[in-house]
């Protein structure tokens, strides 16, 4: 307690901080053409009981505690089943987007064994979009992939990025006639950080050398999927881009070597090597020998930026947990281990935009299961957003995760970052009073799309 409290005294606040009393939320500005959405992944609204020959369905059967509580995805949002329903909701928050991963275990369930019925289930998807005049973006990888090419290895080893490219490249054939907007991979640095570092996500393994040959593979991968796209019939006049977790770690005290280095060694390896790969084309991390792709500067067409807060560290005297995830004075805590930290939002937009290609805010939002933090959350972060617009960071597109509270991985159904909350014994949504915070900023900066849902309702 005593330790804790030592912690918690007020420590130097950085200088970036905003006064937001005298900033006015409503001062905000968005291009016309802005995308706004939402975004999901198939297997956090679907779960093992659709998609049983996913990894991690596999993985879900160790129970707890490799999921809190022991929960289970199989009694899911039905997102899968429900997806004409669910448009309407988009339409009903005056949205004109949504982002969405194609699941790879359900379209290669077996090694080479395709399975038609789930590609057309993926172009009805798109179909029924496109009729609420809702632009689809698809990710291609969202942490998930078949069970057959986790057992490979999967991006272990490079020689398994032929699968992935071969996955990638039938998807297009088949949906690049509907979609324009292409992800290729969801955050690499996550993957590597839980599944190959800390161990919670499969294939739970804790070694900081193979993590970073993971990394190396699916920066890699991405490369592959990006010029195999560009050189197929449709590639040319698509968008595609990569996902990164702009994810950065501090000392809660600076002068601490105990916090400043495992935060230094953590922002250096998983979030300035993505970044640095993509403006040089040198993957170089403190653990492997430098590899350079020289195609890497001109592998995107947009960056998609995945941006919630920062992880703030602090060190505390227990056996339990050393070191602990924390914010600084003043701050507000959101249900995940960090803080709201809008400053941060401006920041990453800003340094994306460096990389001299439009940014896509892929995703973004809060975990905020009493609804009392939501609304402000929006407002913050959306005006960090048009200023960053209007200091001339090109971004055309904002995609709040999530629509409806879904599985969060190792984390169960406890993280409820959804604008709508679901009863997932009747499958009721509701949309929740924080959210319509975004409703009404995306009225304001697309008049014509509330004029649709006004007459519509
Ligand atoms: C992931 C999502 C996850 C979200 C909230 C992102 O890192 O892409 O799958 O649900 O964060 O934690």
């Amino acid at each position: 307690m005593f330790w804790r409290s030592i912690l918690l005294l007020p420590t130097i606040i950085s200088s970036s901080n905003w006064n937001w009393e005298e900033i006015d939320l409503d001062k905000t500005f968005y291009p016309e053409t802005f995308l706004w959405g939402t975004a999901s992944s198939e297997y956090q609204i679907s779960g093992a009981g659709r998609l049983p020959n996913c990894q991690w369905a596999e993985w879900e059967k160790k129970g707890h505690p490799a999921i809190k509580g022991g929960e289970t995805s199989d009694s899911s949002i039905q997102g899968w089943d429900r997806y004409e329903e669910d448009a309407l909701l988009l339409k009903e928050m005056g949205l004109n987007s949504y982002r969405f991963s194609v699941d790879w275990s359900a379209i290669e369930p077996e090694e080479g064994v395709f399975n038609k019925e789930a590609i057309n289930h993926y172009k009805s998807v798109c179909k029924t979009l496109k009729s609420h005049d809702i632009t689809p973006m698809i990710t291609l990888h969202h942490f998930a992939h078949p069970t057959w090419f986790e057992n490979k290895g999967a991006f272990e080893k490079r020689e398994n990025v032929d699968y992935f490219v071969r996955f990638a490249r039938l998807v297009f054939s088949e949906l690049s006639d509907e979609v324009d907007l292409w992800c290729t991979i969801n955050e690499p640095t996550v993957s590597v950080l839980m599944g190959y570092i800390l161990g919670e996500f499969p294939p739970g393994k804790t070694g900081i050398f193979t993590a970073a040959e993971v990394l190396n593979n699916m920066l890699y991968a991405h490369v592959a999927v990006y010029k195999e796209l560009k050189s197929m019939p449709n590639g040319e006049n698509s968008q595609i881009g990569i996902v990164h977790s702009y994810l950065k770690f501090e000392a809660y005290n600076g002068w601490n070597p105990i916090e400043a280095l495992p935060c230094y060694f953590f922002t250096k390896n998983l979030h300035d090597t993505v970044m640095d790969f993509f403006k040089t084309g040198e993957f170089s991390s403190m653990l492997l020998q430098r590899e350079t792709v020289p195609d890497a500067p001109n592998s995107f067409d947009f960056f998609g930026l995945n941006y919630y807060s920062r992880a703030v560290v602090a060190m505390q005297f227990s056996l339990s947990d050393f070191l602990i995830a924390t914010c600084f004075p003043g701050e507000v805590m959101t249900d995940m281990p960090y803080a709201s930290h809008a400053e941060g939002f401006y920041q990453a937009l800003i340094d994306c935009g460096e990389l001299g290609k439009p940014v896509y805010v892929t995703e973004n939002g809060i975990a905020d299961e009493k609804d009392d933090r939501r609304e402000l959350f929006i407002r913050k972060y959306l005006y960090a957003l048009s200023k960053a617009i209007e200091d001339g960071v090109d971004v055309r597109g904002y995609f709040y995760w999530t629509l409806i509270d879904n599985f969060e991985w190792a984390e169960g159904w406890t993280k409820k970052f959804g604008l709508f909350e679901c009863d997932r014994t009747t499958q009721e949504r509701k949309l929740r009073e924080g959210s319509k915070a975004y409703k009404e900023i995306v009225a304001r900066a697309v008049p014509a799309l509330h004029e649709y849902e006004v007459a519509s309702s």
